[in-house]
């Protein structure tokens, strides 16, 4: 597919600064839905200045960190497991961020940064890797000076399921979707911890419409259309799928 057509398949007013950007770098760093999309929703509540520390927790192939460097000019440690430093330190050069972004390889339960180092973290599309462990929050939010945001958004439903598999899923169901999570349920989970104070839960509005434009874009441009994770969203059909996104401040 030629990027113009792809341009178009992507084009969504949503996302004015997502637009800025290359579709086909988007395309090519891609790990799950649109990260730059995500990360500009998460930007609407988490208040990013010129400047600030923020960790980007699963940052996969860093096209988020360099969306946040660009945008808000903070500077930002892009930190993953499953993509190589070295692969992420090309891209944020070929970016021009690398004075700003900078790549580490580590596991979220062993980050290798001072407590109360950052002025944010945020996270798309992984928290729920590691994060869904009752404790977990209580390591993660020490790096967060006391006062300041922690932003995740990932897939979830938008009310927990009863039954699972729930039965329009069950064709497409993966043993991992067990992780994701409603915006209620991660409101509990991190506000029962009482180490920070809940400022939105969401489930993303049109995440469901956005993740199926993108999974389609993606899916023609790779020459396999309709693949899997699109066919579950259009049996889903926006009746409970969709990217839960929560934001918090930490209060001790
Ligand atoms: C689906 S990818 C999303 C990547 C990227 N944030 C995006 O939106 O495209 C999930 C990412 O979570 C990271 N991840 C999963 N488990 C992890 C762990 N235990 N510690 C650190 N990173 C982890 C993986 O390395 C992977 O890049």
């Amino acid at each position: 597919m030629d990027d113009a057509e792809l341009e178009r398949l992507l084009r969504n007013e949503r996302y004015p600064r997502s637009a800025g950007y290359s579709v086909r770098w988007m395309v090519d760093g891609a790990m799950g839905p649109n990260t730059l999309w995500q990360a500009e929703a998460l930007a609407e509540h988490v208040s990013l200045e010129p400047g600030m520390r923020v960790l980007d927790m699963g940052c996969g192939t860093a096209s988020s960190s360099i969306f946040l460097a660009k945008e808000f000019g903070v500077e930002v440690w892009a930190t993953d497991l499953w993509v190589r430093p070295e692969e992420n330190l090309r891209r944020v050069i070929e970016a021009e961020v690398e004075a700003q972004v900078h790549p580490i390889h580590a596991e979220a339960h062993a980050l290798p940064y001072a407590e109360n180092f950052f002025d944010a973290l945020v996270s798309i599309g992984a928290y729920h890797y590691f994060g869904t462990d009752d404790l977990y929050l209580g390591y993660f939010s020490r790096f967060v000076k006391p006062g300041s945001q922690i932003g995740i958004v990932q897939p979830g439903p938008v009310e927990e399921y009863e039954v699972f598999p729930p039965p329009h899923l069950e064709p497409y169901w993966k043993w991992d979707f067990c992780a994701w999570h409603s915006p209620t349920w991660w409101r509990r989970h991190w506000e029962k911890t009482g180490l920070v104070a809940v400022e939105v839960a969401d489930q993303l509005p049109h995440s469901w419409h956005d993740w199926l434009q993108w999974n389609d874009a993606c899916d023609l441009d790779a020459g396999t259309p309709n693949r899997e994770e699109a066919q579950m969203l259009r049996a889903d059909n926006g009746r409970t799928l969709g990217l839960s996104r929560v934001i918090a401040h930490r209060t001790s």
